[in-house]
């Protein structure tokens, strides 16, 4: 390994973990590339740059979606995750109703009903892309409901909200990628934009009427602010759930006793979902901008400084995750960073576990055994998240053939 790790290398993004594991052993705040930014890479330090608003801004995530390529305005990099507090707070209230736990427990009876069409689809092809068959049309279902989206464009949702996260990753010579992204914002924006223009001529039971009605300190949000909202539920909703089904079949090819202790116990299934969040998070890591000079960790950071806090790393720090890289079910230890920390603390958490626990006790009910049908797999190129891009597996039902349905309704 160089001096400087380069986070957008394929070495890299290949096995995060052995490189992440060498610069925890450097230090708590170590230097890498692009651009020279600073991660952080231990749990407690984490914690500290994330709860402190003040010293270390969202505005230095802003960069990774308003890269100085982009002629033109992302409404995403104007909404609440690259805000700070006070405007932050204030914005986050207005969606927050639709997470509460009322909202969620009546949408568990549908992510069933989806889970299981998807499953018995899955189980007719036998061969399948994961990503495709399982993973994303499930979570793009949910926020097709609660967006008030056309659900059947779930491909075309999947496309948007990959390329807005992957924008971080292009090489200044990509000319072809940087057009294919103006082009999706262009797509994003018409498409959002008759939403809105829907919505406001006849509301719906959906986020998008919500957010018309709503008013902030007596105004309602202007246009831009509507977009960003619904650009930032997509986005935020959508990619890193599908990732999270991708790393739960990963972990079901790599260790196939695990499959069979769930079919045998759903009880554990929510046990499962937090130990694969904290091994293999699909938010990788998050940015943050100094607004002042800065000692981290004994570290001088100067006004201006992105640091980059690897929540990935966090969640392995040797101090509060003993032999962190083994997955292990039974697992304890402090909350894991995977849904990050302090005021951006993640709103989706309670919604992506529901997905993901009822899509697994669907999936574990019908399958004994996946195997992964490739040597090889491609991991999407990002500082900020990370999935495989498709997912080539074996799915395989038990002798008898029969789901084990009835331990779980
Ligand atoms: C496995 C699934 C998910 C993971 C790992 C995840 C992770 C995260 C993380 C790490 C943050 C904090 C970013 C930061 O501090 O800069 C965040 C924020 C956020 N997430 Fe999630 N998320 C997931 C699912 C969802 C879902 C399903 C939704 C909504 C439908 C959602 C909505 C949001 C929103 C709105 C924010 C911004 C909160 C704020 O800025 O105050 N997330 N998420």
């Amino acid at each position: 390994m160089g001096n400087r790790l380069d986070l957008l290398s394929r070495e890299y993004l290949e096995s995060p973990h052995a490189h992440l594991t060498e610069l925890r052993r450097r230090g708590p705040v170590v230097q890498v590339d692009p651009g020279g930014m600073w991660l952080v890479t231990r749990y407690e330090e984490a914690q500290q740059v994330l709860k402190s608003a003040s010293l270390f801004s969202s505005q230095g995530l802003r960069a990774s979606a308003q890269p100085a390529w982009l002629q033109r305005v992302n409404p995403f990099a104007d909404s609440l995750l690259f805000l700070d507090p006070p405007q932050h707070g204030r914005l986050r209230a207005l969606v927050s109703r639709a997470f509460a736990p009322a909202a969620l427990a009546r949408l568990e009876a549908r992510i069933r009903g989806v889970a299981r069409e998807h499953v018995a689809g899955m189980m007719n092809q036998k061969n399948v892309d994961f990503v495709d068959a399982f993973a994303m049309p499930i979570p793009a279902t949910v926020m097709g409901w609660l967006l008030g989206l056309d659900a059947s464009l779930h491909q075309r949702f999947n496309r948007w909200a990959n390329d807005l996260v992957t924008m971080s990753g292009v090489r200044p010579e990509d000319t072809g990628a940087m057009a294919r992204y103006h082009q999706t914002l262009e797509e994003m924006e018409r498409y959002f934009q008759g939403v809105l223009d829907d919505r406001r001529d006849a509301p719906r039971d959906d986020m998008a009427s919500d957010l018309l009605r709503a008013q902030v300190e007596g105004e309602a949000l202007t246009n831009h602010e509507l977009l960003s909202f619904l650009y930032l539920l997509l986005v935020a909703g959508l990619e890193t759930t599908v990732n999270l089904l991708n790393q739960c079949a990963l972990v079901f090819s790599q260790h196939p006793e695990l499959l069979l202790r769930l079919r045998e116990d759903p009880a554990l299934i929510p046990r499962f979902i937090e130990e694969t969040l904290r091994y293999e998070p699909s938010v990788m890591a998050t940015l943050r901008l100094c607004t002042q000079d800065v000692t981290l960790a004994g570290v001088e950071l100067p006004r201006g400084a992105l640091v980059l806090v690897s929540l990935a790393s966090a969640n392995r720090d040797e101090k509060y995750f003993p032999d962190g890289d083994r997955f292990i079910l039974e697992r304890e230890g402090p909350q894991r960073l995977s849904f990050g920390h302090g005021p951006h603390f993640c709103m989706g958490a309670m919604l992506s576990r529901l997905e993901a626990r009822v899509a697994l006790e669907e999936f574990v009910s019908r399958v004994e055994r996946l195997e992964l049908r490739t040597d090889h797999l491609d991991w999407t190129t990002a500082l900020l998240v990370r999935g495989p891009v498709t997912l080539p597996v074996e799915v395989f039902a038990p002798e008898s053939g029969q789901p084990v349905t009835a331990r779980i309704a």
